[in-house]
């Protein structure tokens, strides 16, 4: 990965960029359209939204002023706790789909709401055999969710998306994904701010001339998860992106790797009602 539109291919063939633009937290009125045209005139070209937070019709009126076409940019959203099981994913899907005025090319279960997940996951295959989605996925999603998934479905879920960065990196899962083929994304990449005063992060930025948020997106990319920093700061929405110009060395991935704490910023899987 060299360049910002650089993508993975996922396990079905569609190809999904390294690095979109996450937009939790951002406000509709006042907020999503901006962050959004930055960072398509920055050259991201991809969104991660969900119904949950409310801005998709932002999203998709962003995307339509930018004059970048439609089917350059790859759109992902997701189905709420509330709206899981069969029929209503479907009708949830629909509603997505209309606030952004677009195609969806990703579509994820936010959350493995233990008593409906299933019947959500079938609700995604139909989509995907409908040719309705390009890609479905979850999120989320602990090992025994996945392998729960597998007794029930033949389809492999494209994406997992999880909280993820150096202080929760997340080796078991990964693993389990890696070896099923499911790419790992990662949300709350930047600790949501928390972390980047972090000392060790602070001298292998200094050390290349980069920022703490840098390194750690940088770090993303070099154990090959997807990466979705949100930001509403113009000169934020640039700094992310500018991480193709740098390469952490093994001695700098294994002191980042060993920041690992088990640390969440969110809440656990298990624990999420
Ligand atoms: N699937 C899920 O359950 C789930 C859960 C959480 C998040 N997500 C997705 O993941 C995306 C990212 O996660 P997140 O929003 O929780 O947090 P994040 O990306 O880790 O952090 C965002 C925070 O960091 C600040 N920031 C951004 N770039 C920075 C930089 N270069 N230097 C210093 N501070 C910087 C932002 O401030 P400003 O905006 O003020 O610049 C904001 O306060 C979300 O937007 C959403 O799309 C998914």
């Amino acid at each position: 990965m060299k360049h910002l539109q650089d993508t993975v291919k996922l396990h079905n063939g569609t190809e999904m960029p390294w690095v979109g633009l996450g937009v939790y937290k951002v406000d509709e009125a006042t907020e999503v359209e901006q962050a959004v045209e930055t960072a398509l005139e920055t050259g991201y070209r991809s969104i991660d939204t969900a119904s949950f937070y409310d801005n998709e019709a932002g999203v998709g009126r962003a995307v339509k002023r930018s004059g970048v076409p439609e089917d350059e940019i790859f759109i992902t959203t997701k189905v709420w706790n509330d709206q899981q099981g069969y029929e209503e994913t479907l009708r949830a899907f629909e509603a997505s789909r209309e606030k952004l005025g677009m195609d969806i090319d990703l579509y994820l279960i936010h959350w493995p709401v233990k008593e409906t997940y299933r019947d959500t996951w079938r609700a995604l295959e139909k989509l995907y055999a409908r040719g309705d989605v390009r890609a479905v996925g979850v999120s989320n999603f602990e090992p025994h969710h996945l392998q729960e998934l597998r007794q029930v479905s033949d389809l492999v879920p494209m994406v997992n998306q999880v909280e993820y960065h150096p202080w929760l990196a997340q080796k078991e899962l990964l693993e389990y994904c890696r070896t099923n083929g499911i790419q790992l994304e990662a949300w709350s990449p930047l600790t949501r701010g928390r972390k980047l005063d972090d000392p060790i992060v602070g001298r292998i930025a200094g050390r290349h001339g980069k920022t703490p948020a840098q390194v750690i997106l940088r770090w993303d990319l070099q154990q090959e998860v997807v990466t979705i920093p949100k930001s509403v700061t113009p000169a934020r929405i640039r700094e992310n992106a500018d991480i193709f110009d740098f390469e952490l060395s093994a001695e700098e991935q294994r002191e980042l790797n060993a920041l690992d704490a088990g640390i969440r910023f969110g809440k656990h899987p298990d624990e999420f009602a």
